[in-house]
């Protein structure tokens, strides 16, 4: 049966829908999370029963409580689980444990299970994060329905850290109804990339494992059936599997059968920072293979809930055999969704460096490629080589006591707390959404802080427990709710849980005010698009509105500029040009106009705008101001607008109306000048200077003077048709006539 077959994707709710902020997946983020959790459910016709439980780590490093009680243990581990583990851990401390980094919490049962480093071509090795582990209780096989509570002080290993190679020789207990088949089957791993690579029994090669783009997935399966005397046995005889590992029968001198225990660990490989360099992916014993992967249990259940979730849970009458702990009502009371961050990562019980990039696997273990099984020699340190000391922690993490009052500093030295920003409104962009950085182990406010006032932005924001991100500006169209969102910023930051890291989809936003503080002036990374909620919309806002049908809302002029504010457009479109609307688009450019053409309308006015429809672009000389977005435009009313005349007089001179200009020569004979700052004044002025009784301006920028109108020349008095006049250059209230037509003034006196 398929225990080699793919896993089915799982699609439940998973951790990750919280943690990421529904961001799309080709954004970066700091949480990689339980991204597919799957089990092998192979059986077809036969349903069975189960629950499975996330899990965060609770402790890593060379620690192992079965093998090594008391001491440091051969090579380092990766345990989820019951937070007061440790290397002298038993039934009894774990039960004390404060609570469980796996989602129920009456499980403070602990499994670990070796880390994962990349080893760089220089030889040094980088921690592969740790993408979650999923815990599954399955009820399997013809006596599903009489499974055992594991008993108090109980505890077995699972797997061979030694092997380097497949080796079918050793088969699990079977008969002809119930065959055998290798134990080494036990161990598998799945390539979690958009398709679900196959399952294979040792590790894939780099530049295949570095395709899993949601993460590298090793997979164990405990031992189900025990001997009924022996809590543990250092070979682990007091426990079996079962004759088809992942179902069928118990062994007859293992006749006591277990929950099966089925374990995935999920690992990051696609945060390693530099995967395709040639290095090559090795388990924390040495092992380059993947056949040494192996799991410890050790029992921390309340018997009573444990005994109540098997009958109602995992038997073949439960009604239900979804898998979710919400749907098992024993469980779902101690269920915290908040698993990862009300029981993080505790501090190291052993004081050695296990995460990042270390020079050499902990333990200075040689890594080894079998085929055969590593021995003892390959697995220690070498003479002369300091032991880490035994660090005795307190299981106790200390609640933030430090949420800075919004206005007061906190962290580093000027750094002032702004508020809680909501970032859940729309799909793109952040309060803050600059530039980012993840630290999963070590986030703090002061990191966070220090990491953007670095990189000359003023503004840091703590999101999901993990992430930093830093701005010029905050968001003017995201939400900062000062007082009502402050408890939704809670997640303890992982490298100082007195202090809060932003929440799920909600950031702590801190303003550094110190006044040497120089800016950066490099945007080439920031976003100008946002999320949207009430902006800070200047004066004489008339809202966002759509273009034309057939062109432009705002069609009289434009410019662009890399450095747009709403004031500079608000200039450029009332004091150097003179229009009645104004409207900014794309962050960046300016349109005015007297009037939105055909087509264009308002389609809010900032009470609801929609993402990738209204206003959401940041003006590109402001980030705190909001210059319309695609296709859009915010517009305002120039509301000193004066409609530009026809000038009635100037002085003794006065309007004559319009003259159209000569077909056989000039309408005005006398004599003609020409200014780029051309008024009708300028022009009335000249030719009173030159004793001339008329006084014409044309295209805008011409003056012609004469004593006559040449109405030889064919010029004829006419109204001003309106649409054929051009403002005057230097004064845009008035006209200066148009191609081939005259704007005419008259004086009889001189
Ligand atoms: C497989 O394992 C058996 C039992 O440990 C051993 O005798 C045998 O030599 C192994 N085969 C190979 C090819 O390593
Ligand atoms: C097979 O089992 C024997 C006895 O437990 C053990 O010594 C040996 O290492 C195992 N071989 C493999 C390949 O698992
Ligand atoms: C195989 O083992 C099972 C469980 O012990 C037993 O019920 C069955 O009768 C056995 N079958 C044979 C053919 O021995
Ligand atoms: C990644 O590895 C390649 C090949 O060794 C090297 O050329 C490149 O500089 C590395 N990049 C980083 C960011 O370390
Ligand atoms: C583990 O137990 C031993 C024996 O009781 C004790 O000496 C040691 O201090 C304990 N270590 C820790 C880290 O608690
Ligand atoms: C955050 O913003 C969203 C969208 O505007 C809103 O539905 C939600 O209620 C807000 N959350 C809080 C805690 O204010
Ligand atoms: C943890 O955060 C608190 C509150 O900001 C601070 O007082 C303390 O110094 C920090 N601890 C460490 C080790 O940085
Ligand atoms: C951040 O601090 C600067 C410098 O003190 C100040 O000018 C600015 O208004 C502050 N920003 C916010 C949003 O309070
Ligand atoms: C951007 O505009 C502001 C004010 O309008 C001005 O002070 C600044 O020098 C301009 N910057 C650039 C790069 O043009
Ligand atoms: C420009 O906008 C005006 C309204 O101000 C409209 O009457 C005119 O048709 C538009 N011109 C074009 C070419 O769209
Ligand atoms: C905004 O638009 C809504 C819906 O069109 C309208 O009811 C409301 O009066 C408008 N408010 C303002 C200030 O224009
Ligand atoms: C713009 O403002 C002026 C003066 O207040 C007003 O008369 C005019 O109706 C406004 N235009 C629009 C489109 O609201």
């Amino acid at each position: 049966m398929g225990l080699l077959q793919p896993s089915r994707p799982w699609q439940r709710r998973v951790q990750i829908s919280q943690d990421s902020g529904g961001y799309p997946t080709n954004m970066f983020f700091g949480r990689f999370y339980l991204a597919a959790a799957a089990v092998a459910l192979s059986h077809i016709g036969n349903v069975d029963a189960f629950w499975r439980m996330n899990c965060g780590a609770v402790q890593v490093g060379r620690v192992d409580p079965i093998v090594n009680p008391g001491a440091v243990s051969a090579h380092a581990h990766l345990v989820v689980g019951g937070s007061n583990f440790g290397v002298n851990s038993t039934y009894s401390s774990l039960l004390n444990s404060q609570c469980s980094s796996c989602e129920v919490q009456s499980d403070k049962s602990a499994y670990w299970s070796p880390l994962l480093y990349y080893q760089h071509p220089n030889g040094s090795f980088e921690e592969v994060p740790h993408g979650g582990s999923v815990v599954y209780y399955l009820s399997r096989g013809p006596n599903q329905d009489n499974l055992t509570p594991f008993p108090k002080g109980f505890q077995m290993i699972s797997g061979d850290k030694t092997l380097r190679s497949y080796n079918d020789t050793n088969l699990t207990w079977g008969n002809s109804t119930y065959p055998p088949r290798p134990i080494q089957d036990a161990v598998q791993y799945a390539c979690l990339s958009e398709v679900l690579g196959p399952g294979t029994p040792g590790l894939m090669n780099t530049s295949y494992v570095n395709t899993c783009v949601n993460g590298l997935r090793a997979q164990i399966h405990f031992q189900s059936c025990w001997d009924g005397k022996n809590l543990y046995k250092s070979d682990n005889s007091h426990v079996a599997y079962l004759s088809d590992m992942d179902n069928g029968v118990c062994p007859p001198d293992h006749p006591y059968q277990f929950a099966h225990i089925f374990m995935e660990v999920n690992y990051a490989v696609s945060q390693v920072s530099n995967n395709t360099d040639g290095g090559q992916y090795v388990f924390s014993m040495g092992d380059a293979t993947g056949y040494g992967f192996h799991a410890d249990f050790q029992n921390g259940w309340d018997s009573s809930v444990l005994n109540q979730a098997l009958k109602n849970c995992a038997s073949t009458d439960s009604v239900d055999s979804s898998g979710v702990i919400q749907d098992c009502p024993i469980l779902n009371q101690s269920d915290d969704v908040q698993y990862s961050f009300n029981c993080p990562e505790r501090p190291a019980e052993i004081s050695e460096p296990v995460h990042g990039m270390i020079a050499k696997l902990p333990g200075c273990i040689t890594v080894t490629y079998g085929p055969e099984p590593a021995t003892a020699a390959d697995m220690e340190c070498g003479a002369g080589i300091k032991q880490p000391t035994i660090v005795k922690t307190v299981d106790s993490v200390p609640l933030p006591t430090s949420t800075a009052a919004v206005g007061a500093y906190f962290g580093n030295k000027y750094n002032t707390y702004l508020g809680c920003g909501n970032d859940t409104y729309g799909s793109f962009m952040r309060t803050l959404n600059a530039l980012t950085t993840t630290d999963t182990a070590s986030m703090t406010v002061e990191l966070c802080q220090s990491y953007c006032t670095k990189r000359g932005y003023r503004y840091s924001g703590l999101e999901a427990g993990t992430q930093c991100w830093c701005d010029v500006a905050v968001n003017p169209t995201a939400l900062l709710n000062y007082s009502n969102v402050a408890y939704q910023c809670d997640h303890k930051c992982p490298g100082n849980f007195t202090e809060y890291c932003g929440g799920g989809q909600f950031m702590s936003v801190y303003n550094n005010t110190d006044p040497s503080f120089v800016p950066t002036t490099d945007l080439s990374n920031s976003v100008y698009q946002m999320t949207v909620t009430p902006a800070p919309y200047a004066k004489n806002y008339l809202g966002c509105a759509s273009e034309g049908t057939n062109g432009r809302a705002l069609n009289g002029t434009t410019y662009s500029s890399t450095n747009m504010t709403i004031e500079s457009c608000a200039k450029f479109a009332t004091v150097t040009n003179n229009y009645a609307l104004y409207g900014l688009e794309y962050a960046n450019q300016c349109w005015a106009g007297n009037a939105l053409a055909s087509g264009s309308q308002i389609i809010d006015n900032l009470t609801a705008p929609v993402i990738g429809v209204d206003c959401d672009m940041r003006c590109t000389g402001n980030f705190s101001e909001v210059c319309g977005g695609f296709g859009t435009l915010s517009v305002y009313n120039n509301t000193g607008y004066k409609a530009p005349a026809v000038q009635a007089s100037v002085g003794k001179y006065l309007s004559k109306k319009c003259l159209t200009e000569g077909t056989s020569g000039r309408a005005l004979q006398g004599t003609m000048t020409s200014n780029p700052s051309m008024t009708v004044d300028m022009c009335v002025k000249y030719c009173l200077g030159k004793s001339m009784h008329y006084a014409g301006l044309e295209y805008g920028t011409q003056c012609f003077c004469g004593n006559s109108v040449a109405t030889s020349a064919g010029a004829k008095a006419i109204d001003c048709p309106m649409q054929d006049l051009m403002l005057c250059p230097g004064n845009y209230y008035q006209y200066c006539g148009g191609s081939n037509l005259l704007n005419l003034y008259y004086s009889s006196t001189l």
